[in-house]
């Protein structure tokens, strides 16, 4: 039995906010993104920027991680701890996962980032996963189902050839920052539940260029592939409107 949770128009509001701020952050974190910058310098300065906005860190506490950010390098998939030891190199790619609260609402989105110089097949990989997001958000309309999304982000990855990670999905967020549904990122052959006007959504594609096995470091947080392939993660909170889809987080 699933529960989602609709939202009046004036908590659509708030969720406005919230995946706004979200959005200036996804957005002025690229300037900062270069070769010799710690993920803990990046972190720092997301949490002051959320500070600013009025908002507060929609991570930090939760479930107990430490930080305002998740940076996940190269064959980290998500939830990547920032650390004054990890330096960005050129030719790595990053993940920057956020969150953050904005009067009892949440905002989440995450965008995959090149540093410097990256190789074909990693510009490929990232931009394979943006569009299987665009795509997947694309049947987020009233009628549709939460599979139709699934089956749509499944569809674009499997037709490049990379993996989607399994075992990680999608979520409904509102005043909690996982709320029902389970969106997942692929086709499991079942029905998922309606789609209607007020579900606000976040979808978030997580891929390899490898193998979709995945293991958790000794840090308890860090999900790596276990291959040590590449992997890409982008994520946009969404609203379900009578007119379709409207992007919270967009850029
Ligand atoms: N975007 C991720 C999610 O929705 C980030 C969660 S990190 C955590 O699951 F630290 F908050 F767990
Ligand atoms: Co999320």
């Amino acid at each position: 039995m699933e529960l989602i949770i609709l939202k009046t128009n004036n908590e659509l509001w708030l969720m406005r906010e919230a995946n706004r701020i979200i959005a200036v952050i996804l957005t002025d974190i690229k300037a900062k993104i270069k070769a010799g910058v710690s993920t803990y310098e990046l972190d720092q300065w997301a949490e002051e920027k959320i500070l600013s906005l009025n908002a507060r860190p929609g991570f930090k506490g939760y479930k107990g991680y430490p930080a305002t950010l998740c940076t996940s390098i190269n064959n980290e998939v998500v939830h990547g701890i920032p650390s004054k030891k990890r330096k960005l190199k050129n030719g790595d790619i990053i993940g920057i996962d956020v969150g953050c609260i904005y009067k009892d609402f949440y905002g989440d989105g995450a965008y995959t980032y090149p540093v410097g110089d990256v190789s074909e097949a990693a510009i490929d990989l990232m931009n394979t996963c943006k569009k299987s997001l665009l795509e997947g958000i694309s049947q987020a309309k009233k009628g549709n189902r939460v599979s139709d999304i699934s089956n749509s982000i499944d569809k674009c990855v499997r037709s490049k050839g990379y993996e989607i990670i399994r075992d990680l999905t999608g979520h409904g967020i509102g005043r909690e920052l996982h709320e029902e549904p389970q969106i997942l990122n692929y086709n499991s052959g079942e029905k998922g539940p309606k789609l209607r006007p007020n579900m606000t959504l976040s979808i978030e594609p997580m891929i390899s260029n490898g193998s979709f096995e995945i293991k958790t470091l000794d840090d308890n947080w860090t999900v790596v592939t276990v291959d040590g392939s590449l992997s890409a993660h982008y994520e946009h909170t969404i609203a379900i409107t009578e007119s379709g889809p409207e992007i919270l987080t967009r850029l």
